[in-house]
């Protein structure tokens, strides 16, 4: 996750027993290759780094993920058929997040190894079909034979549980992990999605890049834009540069962009990412003897 998950959370994460991502999208090449090494400084467990392929940079990053010898790829935002043989000839595993069974498909037959079907829940970027994680997983589940990582709106273990029930074979989980300790957000924003209420997030930005963010200033600046029949030039003047690092990093909460998921509402608490995983996996345990809730 761009401006939240760097080396410590990676790290944090992959050490407690899941897999941590560096996400790369907001970092510049050399920064990437700081974080790498950090990372493995930090754990001996695997890790892998988040390469959205319209980067523009995606080439440096992808040099430096090779030299580095990471083992775990997994590609966002762009075209699966681009790099994934590249990655593949050296002996890379690669996992392309998609929001369609349509996208799921094209990324099997690009050769990655599996898929992230990430639903309309989501924070960050998002599709704009708009298709719900309990309708997108065994859509995808049903149209490719590679393994499924269901993603969008999963802060909890019983959550986990139900994609599995519904085909997946793991989960990616976002938002939860931005209210971590490790996380290198700024304070306020995880304190912003504590306090996030039902209804408190919602896609914008559709002509341009769909993302799910709070409904702060920002927002109602973008909403009142686009009722006003604002061009996609017009909005994307607006966006203007480094609005994503204001809010999230630099905890501007009422003029940047503050990409969060509909699961913030389950999130109550700032947490060491090593606790959030043993929370999951104690409920997912709880999920699986007690299947059905308090029936
Ligand atoms: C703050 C934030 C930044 C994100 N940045 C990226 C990114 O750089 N690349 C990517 O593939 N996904 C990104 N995502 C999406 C997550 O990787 C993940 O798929 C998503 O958060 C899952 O949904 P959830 O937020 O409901 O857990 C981001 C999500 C958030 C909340």
């Amino acid at each position: 996750m761009v401006w939240a998950s760097g080396w410590k959370l990676a790290s944090a994460v992959s050490n407690a027993g899941a897999l941590g991502l560096i996400g790369s999208g907001s970092m510049k090449p050399d920064v990437l290759l700081e974080h790498i090494r950090k990372c493995k400084a930090a754990t001996d467990k695997p890790f892998g780094v988040n390469v959205p392929l319209l980067y523009a940079e995606v080439e440096k990053h992808l040099d430096i993920i090779i030299k580095e010898k990471i083992r775990i790829v997994f590609t966002s935002a762009g075209n699966p058929a681009t790099w994934t043989t590249v990655l593949k000839e050296r002996g890379i595993i690669v996992v392309h997040v998609v929001s369609s069974s349509k996208f799921a498909k094209k990324a099997e037959d690009a050769g990655c190894d599996a898929v992230v079907a990430e639903g309309f829940e989501a924070g960050g970027h998002n599709g704009r079909e708009e298709t719900t994680t309990i309708v997108l997983t065994p859509a995808v589940c049903n149209n490719v034979k590679i393994p499924v990582i269901s993603a969008g709106g999963i802060a909890t273990g019983r959550q986990m549980f139900a994609t599995m029930v519904l085909g997946a074979e793991g989960v990616q989980m976002g938002s939860r992990f931005v209210a971590s300790e490790e996380a290198s957000s700024h304070l306020q924003f995880k304190q912003a999605v504590v306090d996030a209420t039902e209804g408190d997030t919602m896609l914008s930005l559709k002509q341009i890049v769909p993302v799910r963010m709070i409904k702060n200033t920002f927002f109602q600046e973008i909403q009142k834009a686009e009722a006003g029949g604002a061009s996609k030039e017009e909005l994307i003047q607006l966006l203007g540069k480094g609005r994503a690092k204001k809010g999230m990093f630099e905890g501007n909460l009422d003029d940047g962009e503050l990409e969060i998921g509909q699961s913030s509402i389950l999130i109550k608490d700032i947490l060491p990412a090593a606790k959030i995983v043993q929370q999951i996996w104690a409920e997912f345990a709880e999920s699986l003897s007690q299947p059905l809730h308090k029936m």
